[in-house]
């Protein structure tokens, strides 16, 4: 019997081309996404649905989850990817937005996991992939709720990882780097506030300079196939982020500071 995997957040980008991947080894794919409308351009097959699933709405989860085990018998692996990022300076992020992104990529991921739970357990096996990035173990500026949010999905993931084990179920996280998805441009909020203009202006340049230069999403698409068929007991994959880790570790914090406020912000970071 072919494995089947569930991915929220299929409409576009990582997701999209994860669904496509595991669709193209054999899988049958239950390509979730927010606006199913989205999907009319994408392939049919047999072997693929697109279920409606809000990550912040909890009983579109388990309408999916239902309409997934209906149509291919049992859940493999959950890729809880769905995401966005808020972007400015804390001082101008309103409770609510701060809030609006923890809804959706953290307590949306343990909601999905929450869901599945049951399932995995009742079928004694089964994967879940959490997609955090490599702003989950490092930080950048003008990026700190969408940081905060990533850095709480490796923490649940690792701890969740080790009580889960002895129920057959497997924990993974992804951590890519800069990928050239719709997130930069579409999946990406802005927060102004008139004392970081420059600031913002720097790294807002900075991120339209590196766009162009970004990988496409394969690549993580073809990490979480690995890790969804990994049985060795490794918990993190970084897809075009291990060099970060690297620096990072290497060089003294200083200058790792330096690196980032110099390349990301400009001069704009110096004390006025
Ligand atoms: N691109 C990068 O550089 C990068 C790097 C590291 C990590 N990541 C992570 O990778 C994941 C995918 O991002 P991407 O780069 O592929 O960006 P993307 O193209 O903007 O895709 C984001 C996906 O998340 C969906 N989504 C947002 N809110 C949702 C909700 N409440 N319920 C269900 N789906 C929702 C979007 O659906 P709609 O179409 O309905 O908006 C879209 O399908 C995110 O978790 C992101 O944090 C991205």
């Amino acid at each position: 019997m072919n494995k089947t995997v569930l991915i929220t957040g299929a409409s576009s980008g990582i997701g999209e081309a994860t669904a496509q991947y595991f669709l193209q080894k054999g899988w049958n794919v239950s390509a979730t996404m927010r606006l199913p409308t989205k999907a009319d351009t994408l392939k049919t097959a047999p072997n693929i649905i697109y279920p409606r699933l809000d990550v912040t709405v909890p009983a579109t989860i388990k309408a999916a989850i239902d309409e997934t085990l209906a149509q291919f018998g049992r859940i493999d692996v959950l890729v809880n990817n769905a995401g966005y990022a808020l972007m400015g300076p804390l001082e101008g992020v309103t409770s609510e937005q701060l809030q609006q992104q923890f809804q959706t990529n953290f307590f949306g991921l343990v909601n999905t996991i929450q869901a599945i739970l049951p399932i995995f357990r009742h079928q004694k096996g089964g994967t879940i992939i959490n997609v955090a990035s490599i702003g989950g173990r490092l930080a950048f500026p003008l990026t700190s709720s969408y940081h905060a949010t990533k850095w709480a999905v490796e923490g649940l993931s690792e701890s969740l990882s080790y009580e889960l084990q002895r129920f057959g179920i497997q924990v993974k996280i992804i951590e890519p780097g800069g990928i050239k998805t719709n997130f930069i441009h579409r999946g990406t909020v802005w927060v102004s506030h008139p004392d970081y203009t420059m600031m913002i202006e720097n790294m807002n340049s900075f991120m339209k300079r590196i766009d162009a230069a970004l990988p496409g999403p394969e690549g993580v698409a073809r990490s979480i196939y690995q890790a969804a068929n990994d049985r060795s007991g490794r918990l993190r994959y970084s897809p075009y982020g291990e060099t970060f880790f690297w620096l990072h570790a290497l060089l003294p914090q200083p200058v790792w500071r330096s690196l980032i406020s110099n390349i990301m912000l400009g001069k704009s970071w110096r004390r006025a």
